[in-house]
């Protein structure tokens, strides 16, 4: 791994940059650090001898595709990478796309594949995460410019971006205001967040074979309700368009039974029939938006608006 720095232009500072990748993240604040010591138990790394060094930059033998990750949820019954996946896509037709765009991922997913899909369109991309995997030996992937940050603190300068992209990882924020302040605080006026993907403490989400927190104790992933993320969005100043994914219905109308043991699939299976209807499938996807997230837990998906 070489190992070479990078100048700040806003405030001359200098970060290292190792496999390509500029370490803006330093000395982790300890919400971050607490966050990479449970990635480390995930991926068997000893971080008391290998220090947190050895989990933002993660020694792999090879970084999995996106049809890859994609083929290890083809079979479970929640088929997360499908849904997410489509979500997303659905999250950017609503996010009025152009040419020569500058944006920014957080959380960015180690395939890079929700940034690759905007390739054509970008003036700039950058991918922010706590930690990146890298392979000993294989070419430095020179796009999108990879950078270790905090998403509480974003070390871009105000107004930067024209579009934020974010799936499933503002729920991992120790303070999911200050977080969403900050996306507000680096796009320009009339930039849009998409966020998808985050889950929702819904009052029945006991019900129906909830998910539980199935991740290392050490990973930071606190239930937010719909009312929490609301009141979060709210105080951001961006401006809310919500809206639930269509696969939804359409799953329900042309995709057959759901897999057994898919959550709610009794109440699924009584809304079959609604969704035959087109009008009242869009209904559904209208008028059950709210009553979804709030009580049944159905993800968040929103373009977020900062106003011009
Ligand atoms: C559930 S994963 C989602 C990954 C990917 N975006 C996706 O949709 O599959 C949450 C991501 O948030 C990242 N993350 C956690 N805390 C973070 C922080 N403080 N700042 C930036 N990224 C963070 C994690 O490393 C992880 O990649």
């Amino acid at each position: 791994m070489g190992a070479q720095e990078a100048a700040c232009p806003a405030c001359t500072a200098f970060y290292p940059i190792r496999s390509g990748i500029v370490d803006m993240l330093g000395d982790p604040p300890a919400a971050v650090a607490q966050e990479l010591r449970g990635l480390a138990a995930e991926n068997a790394i000893d971080t008391d001898s290998e220090g947190l060094g050895a989990v933002k930059f993660m020694e792999v033998a090879s970084i999995d595709s996106p049809a890859a990750v994609l083929d290890r949820t083809r079979n479970d019954r929640i088929q997360y990478y499908q849904l997410t996946t489509s979500s997303y896509l659905e999250g950017l037709s609503r996010c009025l796309l152009d040419s020569n765009l500058k944006v920014l991922e957080i959380g960015a997913d180690l395939t890079l594949w929700n940034l690759r899909v905007l390739k054509d369109m970008c003036a700039e991309a950058v991918a922010v995460n706590i930690y990146f995997q890298v392979v000993t030996g294989a070419p430095v992937p020179d796009w999108p410019l990879r950078v270790l940050a905090d998403m509480n603190h974003l070390p871009f300068e105000d107004g930067y971006f024209d579009l934020v992209v974010c799936s499933a990882t503002l729920h991992h924020s120790s303070d999911i205001p200050g977080a969403l302040a900050e996306i507000a605080r680096v796009l320009r006026p009339g930039g849009r967040a998409l966020v998808v993907n985050e889950p929702v403490a819904g009052f029945a989400k006991g019900l129906g074979g909830g998910q539980g927190h199935d991740r290392n104790h050490l990973i930071h992933e606190v239930p937010v309700t719909f009312a929490q993320w609301l009141q979060a969005i709210r105080k951001s100043g961006l401006q809310a368009d919500h809206f639930l994914p269509a696969w939804y219905t359409r799953r329900l109308r042309f995709g057959g039974p759901l897999p057994a043991g898919t959550r709610f699939a009794g109440l699924a299976r009584r809304l079959g029939p609604v969704t035959k209807h087109r009008a009242l499938a869009e209904l559904v996807s209208t008028a059950g938006r709210v009553p979804g997230q709030t009580v049944l837990g159905l993800p968040l998906n929103a373009v977020l608006w900062k106003p011009v």
